[in-house]
């Protein structure tokens, strides 16, 4: 199968090229709901941005071009996406020529923002609560910017979060001198490979960054396959033995594969071909189901597997002995919580799995039986639970169906005829 385009690298390629110089073609986007936000924001700004032809099963195609007014007119709306939120703030933060205000669903509206704006502020950034205006440093949106001209300057990031170390680098784009960006354990790293391929002046040593004030160069990109998006079928070809799946045209940056790590620790046949480097690996993915056994991931691998952590709770629940996942308390924090959700999901349909401040763990493997499930607001969750669902005995029926819509539009077909179950 081939699954919708990469949502982080699509995000990117419209964010970067937005404040490149020149004008773009970005192919292979998602259609889902998230990318929609970026775009509806970057149009709003008054960013360039036409539909092409070529959209269809490859995703859509744009061409885009900078040169925006960075203001709007009505507060813009990030919608339900977190990427377009954080990384909107550091790209206005020395840009905006007039405040912008952002807004967000409730979803989005309830997420830390803090972690973007202390060290934006840290900087000279000047960052509102647009609801309630007070002193300090305001941590949800909806949030007004008001561009001012920033120092450099040096962050160490408290958590592994491309989103934050994202953000600061596009604002160190347009400060007054160098950025240095430190995490505690690298996270995904599509913004500096394609800030690499448009010019920027940028030098990377382990978990630091660095990156110089300059102009961009706008850069076509040719998004490749969503790994996150492919996993819940991986996920179900991996519980089922005997059961073979191949995805193709898929990114494979290794800072985004920790989950085929997970699939081979736990028994699964996986292997990986890479056909392509530039500026994002790319490649086929086959696995194959054969018996599971529980494993052990500590905080050196959630970064590389975060948002298939969901997954990996339901994969425990076919394995052989325990599953304990601990340094993940940003699960909490995502689109949902996502241990109490999965939890809770899990826990329905006949799971042994118990929460933990920091992850979870599993007890397996046990029967699971069809029940009433809740995608409790997130697209991650939501297709967990179908995965879950279509393992388990019997029927399930799944509220908030239509959240998958932020990543994956079709999932509930592709997932029916791919299992040969009814949705
Ligand atoms: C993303 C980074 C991760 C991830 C999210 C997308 C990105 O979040 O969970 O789905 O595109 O940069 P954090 O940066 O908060 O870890």
């Amino acid at each position: 199968m081939r699954v919708p385009g990469d949502k982080s690298i699509g995000h990117r390629a419209l964010l970067l090229n937005a404040i490149a110089e020149g004008a773009a073609v970005v192919g292979g986007l998602p259609a889902g709901r998230d990318l929609a936000a970026t775009l509806g924001a970057l149009r709003s700004l008054g960013v360039s941005i036409a539909e092409m032809p070529g959209a269809g099963a490859r995703g859509n195609r744009v061409r885009i071009e900078g040169r925006a007014r960075w203001r709007a007119d009505e507060p813009v709306d990030c919608g339900n996406s977190g990427t377009t939120a954080r990384l909107l703030l550091g790209i206005l933060a020395p840009r905006a020529t007039a405040p912008v205000t952002l807004v967000g669903d409730a979803g989005l509206s309830r997420r830390p923002m803090g972690r973007v704006v202390e060290p934006l502020c840290s900087v000279g950034a000047r960052i509102d609560s647009a609801a309630e205006p007070r002193p300090g440093i305001p941590d949800r949106l909806p949030l007004t910017v008001s561009g001012s001209a920033l120092a450099g300057g040096s962050h160490r990031l408290a958590v592994a979060s491309a989103q934050v170390k994202s953000a600061l680098l596009l604002a160190g784009l347009a400060a007054r001198g160098p950025t240095w960006v430190e995490e505690p354990e690298t996270s995904r790293d599509h913004t500096e490979r394609m800030l690499e391929r448009m010019g920027a002046v940028i030098r990377r040593e382990a978990r630091r960054t660095r990156v110089e004030p300059g102009p961009l160069a706008a850069l076509d990109v040719d998004v490749p396959g969503d790994l996150s998006s492919a996993a819940p079928f991986l996920a179900f070809a991996a519980a089922r033995e005997g059961s073979r799946l191949a995805v193709r045209g898929i990114g494979l940056n290794p800072t985004r594969t920790g989950f085929l790590e997970v699939l081979g620790a736990m028994g699964a046949r996986v292997e990986i071909e890479v056909e392509g480097d530039d500026p994002e690996p790319r490649g086929t993915i086959r696995v194959e189901g054969r018996g599971l056994r529980g494993v052990r991931l500590g905080p050196e691998i959630v970064p590389r597997v975060i948002d298939e952590l969901p997954l990996v709770a339901v994969l425990a629940t076919r394995a052989e002995g325990e599953t304990v996942v601990t340094g993940a308390a940003e699960l909490r924090i995502k689109e949902s919580d996502r241990i109490e959700s999965i939890v809770r999901g899990l826990r329905a349909l006949g799971a042994a799995i118990d929460p933990l401040e920091d992850g979870f763990a599993v007890q397996g493997p046990t029967g699971l039986s069809g029940a009433a499930l809740d995608a409790a607001s997130d697209h991650r969750i939501g297709m967990a639970l179908a995965v879950a669902a279509v393992l388990a005995e019997g029927e399930s029926e799944l509220e908030g169906a239509e959240w998958v819509d932020v990543s994956f539009p079709g999932f509930f077909e592709r997932l029916g005829a791919g299992a040969g179950v009814a949705t």
